[in-house]
């Protein structure tokens, strides 16, 4: 297999990574990278096809040991986190994944989902609310950031004195989840744990004693109908929910703003959306906004089995590396890939992911942004970016910014 390594970090790559990867989807559909040690692949039916084989997998432990694997001994400073990773279905494979998966869905329904509208609304026009006459804010901290935090923390019950914890937990934690992380990462990404694991043991706990009309109370239903999630499983799982449910929708937020910002055109056709309440406008707007500019542009993959796919030999214990924001943006999947079209149609886009763990959230994210875009759009009609280059934050797997100063 041909060998490259592409540099995830340089900062060119950061800033925009669509043009190297268009040119790595031409010459390079799949190549071996040492630094990194996976095997990268770049293209649209290449990436889904592999997300529908089980012979990969997102954990491997259950198929080789660590001696196998030739892996040192697990890290003390992640005790905790290793745990947690243990016990929530992203990190488990079938049967233990298919038994989370359907225990979590049994309470997190689409019913629930959709009863959280109206709250979601009230959320974004309250956020608006606070800054509507100061004509500028910092659209990351003071919408983005706050906005899908406050819809976890209604989702599972997390009354609102708790809910200033809440991010500062998962912002530690998800710094795990970046290639290359400092042992003060995961110290302080192993503590989070802790401490957020003792406080939904206590929400559960309490909701044991009263039940709500929450996720929490409906879990721990689930969980008492002798349907075996049991307590490590159900925190592991809220914990999961809020670092999931909330980085991504948060760079989901700013990666479109900038998107429409850019598209001036666009940005029309959605600012009169928004004016005559076109919902259906937006139900589709998002769709393409998460497909353009992907917030999780890259997920791996273990090989569970030995298996030769389109010219490239994965064998067993390899890693690979599926660039999500790539297959977005394939001619081979989409017409006009590059090109920013609200009205687009034909959108399967890899933005949930596909197969077995595909997004548990995606509904919900989808009622988080459609909500947002169009609430911002018809309370704010003027806004736009007011300061570029706009920073990221570094990293492939969790493309967001650091902040984004806007006016209205
Ligand atoms: C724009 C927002 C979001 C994006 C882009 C996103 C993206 C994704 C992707 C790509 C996966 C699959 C990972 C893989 O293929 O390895 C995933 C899984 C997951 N997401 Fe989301 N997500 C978003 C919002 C949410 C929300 C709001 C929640 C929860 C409230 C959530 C909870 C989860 C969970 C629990 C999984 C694991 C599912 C499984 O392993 O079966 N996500 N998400």
């Amino acid at each position: 297999m041909r060998e490259f390594h592409l540099d995830l970090n340089h900062p060119e790559f950061v800033f925009d990574p669509y043009p190297q990867l268009a040119e790595l989807r031409e010459n390079r559909p799949v190549f071996f990278d040492p630094a990194w040690n996976k095997v990268f692949f770049t293209r649209y039916d290449d990436i889904a096809a592999l997300l529908r084989d089980r012979r990969l997998g997102r954990s491997i432990l259950h198929v080789l040991s660590r001696d196998e694997l030739g892996w040192p001994p697990p890290n003390p400073l992640t005790k905790n986190f290793d745990y947690f990773q243990s016990n929530h279905m992203l990190d488990n494979e079938p049967p233990k994944h298919t038994r989370l998966k359907g225990l979590m869905l049994k309470a997190f329904t689409s019913a629930r989902v959709e009863g959280l509208r109206e709250k979601i609304q009230r959320i974004v026009d309250g956020l608006l609310d606070r800054v509507q006459d100061q004509g500028s804010m910092d659209l990351l901290r003071d919408f983005a950031e706050p906005l899908p935090v406050a819809v976890i923390a209604e989702l599972l019950g997390v009354p609102e004195a708790d809910r200033h914890w809440l991010r500062p937990w998962s912002a530690g934690i998800v710094k795990l989840y970046e290639l290359g992380y400092t042992d003060e990462q995961a110290k302080n990404a192993d503590q989070a744990v802790v401490e957020f694991s003792t406080y939904v043991k206590d929400l559960a706990k309490q909701r044991r004693r009263r039940s709500e009309d929450d996720l929490i109370s409906a879990l721990v239903r689930v969980e008492e109908q002798g349907e075996m999630l049991t307590e490590d499983e159900l925190v592991a799982n809220c914990i999961l929910l809020l670092n999931a449910g909330h980085e991504a929708s948060v760079n989901g937020t700013t990666l479109g703003m900038l998107s429409l910002h850019h598209h001036p055109d666009q940005m029309a056709l959605a600012r009169e959306a928004a004016r005559r309440g076109d919902h259906e406008f937006f139900k589709i707007a998002i769709e393409e906004l998460l497909r353009y500019d992907t917030p999780l542009p890259m997920f791996e993959r273990w090989v569970l089995q030995d298996l030769d796919f389109n010219g490239a030999r994965l064998t067993r214990g390899m890693e690979v590396g599926l660039l999500y924001a790539s297959g977005n943006r394939d001619t081979r999947r989409f017409n006009n890939p590059d090109r920013l079209d609200l009205t687009r149609k034909d959108n399967p886009h890899l933005t949930f992911g596909l197969g077995i763990h595909y997004c548990i959230g995606a509904p919900l994210a989808r009622v988080e942004l459609q909500t947002s875009f169009e609430t911002l759009l018809k309370r704010l009609p003027k806004i736009h970016i007011a300061k570029e280059p706009v920073e990221y934050t570094g990293g492939l797997v969790i493309r967001g910014h650091k902040a984004m100063p806007v006016e209205f």
